[in-house]
C-alpha cells in the first residue's frame, strides 16, 4: 500500500510538472481526484483494511491528496495570471557568474592539432581501456618481453589494461588505414608511477605516425623541429640520443632544456637540467606486419610526446600534480 501511494505521489507530481494550460490541469485534476480518479479509488479500498492500517494509510493518503490539491490551485492561479513564465521579469539584468577558462592541457592539445594539422595529420581517437595486443604485443613486445617492466601497468581483472602509452594506438590506425599515413593520437595515459615533480600516475601523451614510401631519420627531426618551434614559438634548447623502445629501430629520445631553471638544475628535471619530452624512431618492421603494411615497401616513423610535460615546458609550472589537482588558482591563469 505505501509503495502504492508513493508511486502514486511521483506520478502526479511529474504530470503536474509539464502542465502548461488550464485544460491540462483539469485533465491532471480528474486524473488523480475524479470520482474514479487514482487517490479516490485507493481511498475507496481503505475499507478492507484494519483500523490501525486504516489510520496510518488514511493519513498518508489524505496528505496526499491535500499536497495535490493545494498544488493545482496554485498552478491554476499562476496560468490564470497569464501563464507560469510569467514569474520571471526577463527585463532584470543577467546574474554575473565568474568566466571558466580551459585547462592548461587542453589548450596545449588543441595549438598542437592545428599544428599537426596544417602538416597534412588526421587527429585520431583511440582507447583508453587496451587489450594487451593493442598495448604491448602489436608493438613487439610479447608477454615474456623484459620492456613490460619498463611501465608499471594497471591491469584489469578481465585481463585488459589502461593503456599506459599513445603507442597502443598505433594498430588501431595501420588497421583502418593504408599508406601514405599520417596521424596524432593525443590521450590520457596511466602509469602505477611514483609520484614526483614530473610523474603522475595520470598523464597526457601525444602519439604521431607517419608510413609512406622513403620517410627516413630525416623527415623526423625535421617533423619534430617544426612542431617544437611552433608550439614555444622560439627557438627550444633540445639534445637528442640513443632510446630504446621495442615498436622502433633506430630509437631517440628528445630532452628538452629545462623551462623552468633554464637548464641550472631543479626539482622538476631531477637537478639534470633536462627534461624527457619526445621519444622516438623508425616504425619498427615486426610493427608494420602487425598492421598488414609491407615493411619491404613502406617506412614510418613515431614519436611519443609527454604532453603533461610539454604544457609545464611551455607555462613554466614546476609541478606535473598541479595538472589534475584541481586547483582553480593555478589552472585558471592560462588563456
Ligand atoms: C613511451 O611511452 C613511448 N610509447 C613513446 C614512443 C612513441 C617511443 C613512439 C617511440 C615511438 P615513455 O615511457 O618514455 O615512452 O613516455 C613518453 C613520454 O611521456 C616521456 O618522455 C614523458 O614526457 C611522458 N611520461 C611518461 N611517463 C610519465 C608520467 N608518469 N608522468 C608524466 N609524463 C610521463
Amino acid at each position: 500500500m505505501e509503495n502504492l501511494i508513493n508511486s502514486i505521489r511521483e506520478e502526479a507530481l511529474t504530470y503536474l510538472q509539464h502542465v502548461k494550460t488550464i485544460e491540462e490541469l483539469e485533465v491532471v485534476r480528474i486524473k488523480f481526484l475524479g470520482r474514479n480518479g487514482e487517490l479516490t479509488n485507493l481511498l475507496k479500498t481503505l475499507g478492507c483494511c484494519s483500523i490501525e492500517e486504516r489510520k496510518i494509510i488514511g493519513a498518508e493518503c489524505n496528505k496526499l491528496k491535500s499536497y495535490i490539491t493545494e498544488r493545482i490551485a496554485e498552478l491554476k492561479s499562476e496560468l490564470s495570471k497569464g501563464g507560469v513564465s510569467n514569474k520571471f521579469d526577463i527585463t532584470l539584468p543577467g546574474m554575473e557568474f565568474e568566466e571558466g577558462a580551459y585547462h592548461p592541457i587542453t589548450i596545449v592539445q588543441r595549438e598542437l592539432e592545428e599544428i599537426f594539422k596544417a602538416m597534412g595529420f588526421m587527429i585520431e581517437d583511440t582507447p583508453e581501456v587496451e587489450t594487451d595486443y593493442y598495448n604491448f604485443e602489436a608493438l613487439n613486445i610479447p608477454p615474456y618481453h623484459p620492456a613490460r617492466d619498463m611501465q608499471d601497468t594497471y591491469w584489469l581483472e578481465n585481463g585488459m589494461v589502461l593503456r599506459t602509452q599513445t603507442s597502443a594506438g598505433q594498430q588501431h590506425i595501420m588497421e583502418k588505414s593504408s599508406p601514405p599515413i599520417k596521424a596524432i593520437i593525443p590521450g590520457r595515459c596511466f602509469r602505477n608511477e611514483e609520484l614526483d615533480a614530473s610523474h603522475d600516475n595520470t598523464f597526457f601523451q601525444l602519439e604521431g605516425i607517419v608510413i609512406d614510401e622513403g620517410i627516413s631519420v630525416a623527415n623526423l627531426i625535421y617533423t619534430m623541429e617544426v612542431m617544437l618551434s611552433a608550439i614555444f614559438e622560439k627557438n627550444v634548447t633540445v639534445r637528442l640520443r640513443p632510446g630504446y623502445f621495442p615498436f622502433v629501430e633506430p630509437g631517440f629520445e628528445l630532452d628538452i632544456r629545462c623551462e623552468i631553471c633554464e637548464g641550472k638544475g631543479c626539482s622538476t628535471c631531477k637537478q639534470s637540467g633536462w627534461v624527457e619530452l619526445l621519444p622516438c624512431g623508425m616504425i619498427h618492421p615486426n610493427v608494420l606486419k602487425y598492421g598488414n603494411i609491407d615493411s619491404e615497401k613502406y617506412t614510418g616513423f613515431a614519436f611519443g610526446l609527454g604532453l603533461s610535460r610539454l604544457a609545464m615546458m611551455k607555462y613554466k609550472i614546476p609541478d606535473i600534480r598541479a595538472f589534475n589537482s584541481g586547483n582553480l588558482k593555478i589552472l585558471k591563469q592560462f588563456q
